[in-house]
């Protein structure tokens, strides 16, 4: 299978790293770029043919700019790997008639309110949800969704700010001291309250093309009590009969979306009523996912989508590199780093592809709120799920990052 319209020229919106633009350049593409100054390095200056410098990046402004720019250098595709811009450049394509992802499953994914409401009534399998606008709409949510319940930012990322509510005292709290406000020209509500859903949580990778979704790997999370990801496993080590369950829901919900093509990465939780979805994204997984499926499945997520939207055949048949492939974080306790080392011990460790050691001296760690607060991974690969995993705790195990903790408050 074949994309029914080849890329020759895509748009760049945003962003600053370099490999996809290299990816982009690799097949054969004329690239532009529209965005601020400062995200045209001097590689990117080398594999750009025209740039468009613009220091608004408001969604409006891009994209006044980009059909402008549409008129004198005209492109197939716009596209980005910043999820700031993806409504951006999902509204170019709408706005100029190009061949790519609906903008309705990309604001989609951008909006968790937005998803929810889009998959009532849907083959998806239903999952309460509320939108909250007030400490008003806060107080009455167990009226709707009885307790406990997710609360979560419309918009968020990185695991920040989800909260789950047990009982009347904390929704009172809450009501009290969160921050119900939105940007001028933002529609989505705030906050957005969801059933608690209790089970395993799994991502799902996989590649579509012409609105036939393809899985590349089902990967198992694990994650702290507030819900900031600690480590991944692929492949996930549940039996095949969930799996599969796991997968036909994503496709339900790909298929529901109306996602055309492309990667996309999405969050499930298995629940005792059977695989709900968190949220999905039209792009592959942080957290070094893309590796980790690169080395147990043998799919380059880079290369199979570039040669997609070039309009090669893609073949999906899986190569992998090792059996099993996992990430897991360093997370330490709050305070300043005094002391940091191991990082050769963790490199040098059974199976270990790569080490990462962020954590530096007289550095402050804030308390795991968010993903941003780890500080360093271990990849490690393995003959099994079992394997891989050990070996890459082993691997963070070897760092040692000694830290002062904070003083207490003075009273
Ligand atoms: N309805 C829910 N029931 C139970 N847990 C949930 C629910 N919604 C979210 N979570 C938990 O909170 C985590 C983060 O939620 P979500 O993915 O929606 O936010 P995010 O900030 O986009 O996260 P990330 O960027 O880390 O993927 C989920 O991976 C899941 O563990
Ligand atoms: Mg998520």
């Amino acid at each position: 299978m074949t994309r029914a319209l080849a890329v020759r020229s895509v748009l760049f919106v945003g962003g600053r790293r370099t490999e996809a633009m290299e990816a982009a350049h690799r097949a054969g593409m004329t690239i532009s770029y529209l965005g601020p100054k400062s995200g045209l390095s001097e590689r990117r200056r080398e594999l750009v043919a025209s740039a468009l410098l613009v220091p608004d990046m408001s969604a409006d402004h891009i994209v006044k700019a980009a059909i402008a720019l549409h008129s004198v250098q005209p492109f197939d595709l716009a596209m980005t790997m910043n999820d700031d811009f993806l409504q951006a450049a999902a509204r170019i394509n709408h706005e100029l008639g190009l061949l790519a992802n609906p903008l309705e499953a990309v604001t989609a994914v951008t909006d968790k309110a937005f998803m929810r409401e889009l998959l009532r009534d849907s083959e998806v399998g239903q999952v309460a949800a509320a939108s909250v606008r007030s400490a008003y709409d806060l107080r009455m949510l167990p009226r709707t969704i009885p307790l406990p319940v997710i609360l979560k930012p419309t918009r968020g990322t990185a695991s920040q700010s989800i909260h789950v509510i047990h009982d009347t005292e904390q929704l009172d709290a809450l009501a009290r001291e969160l921050d119900f406000s939105v940007p001028a020209e933002d529609t989505t509500p705030p906050w957005l309250a969801e059933e608690f859903l209790d089970g395993a949580e799994f991502s799902v990778e996989t590649f579509s093309m012409a609105g036939r979704h393809h899985l590349l790997a089902v990967t198992e999370k694990f994650k702290t009590a507030n819900f900031v990801e600690i480590g991944h496993l692929v492949p996930a080590r549940t039996p095949a009969e969930q799996q599969d369950r796991i997968v036909a829901e994503v496709i339900t919900l790909l298929t529901a979306l109306g996602v055309q093509e492309g990667p996309a990465h999405t969050e499930v939780m298995l629940t005792a009523r059977g695989p709900r979805i968190i949220e999905t994204h039209t792009r592959p997984g942080g957290d070094a996912i893309v590796e980790l499926v690169r080395l147990a499945s043998g799919f380059d997520i880079q290369q199979l989508t570039f040669s997609w939207l070039a309009g090669e055949p893609v073949d999906l048949t899986p190569e992998p590199v090792a059996g099993a492939a996992a990430i897991w974080f360093l997370t330490v306790p709050e305070g300043k780093v005094t002391a940091v080392g191991g990082l050769a011990e963790a490199s040098a460790a059974e199976g270990v592809v790569t080490a990462v050691l962020t954590a530096a001296v007289g550095d402050l760690v804030p308390p795991l709120h968010n993903s941003w607060a780890r500080q360093g991974d271990v990849i490690a690969i393995g003959d099994d799920p079992d394997t891989a995993l050990q070996r890459a705790r082993q691997g963070v195990g070897r760092f040692t990052v000694e830290v002062e903790p904070p003083s207490a408050p003075a009273f």
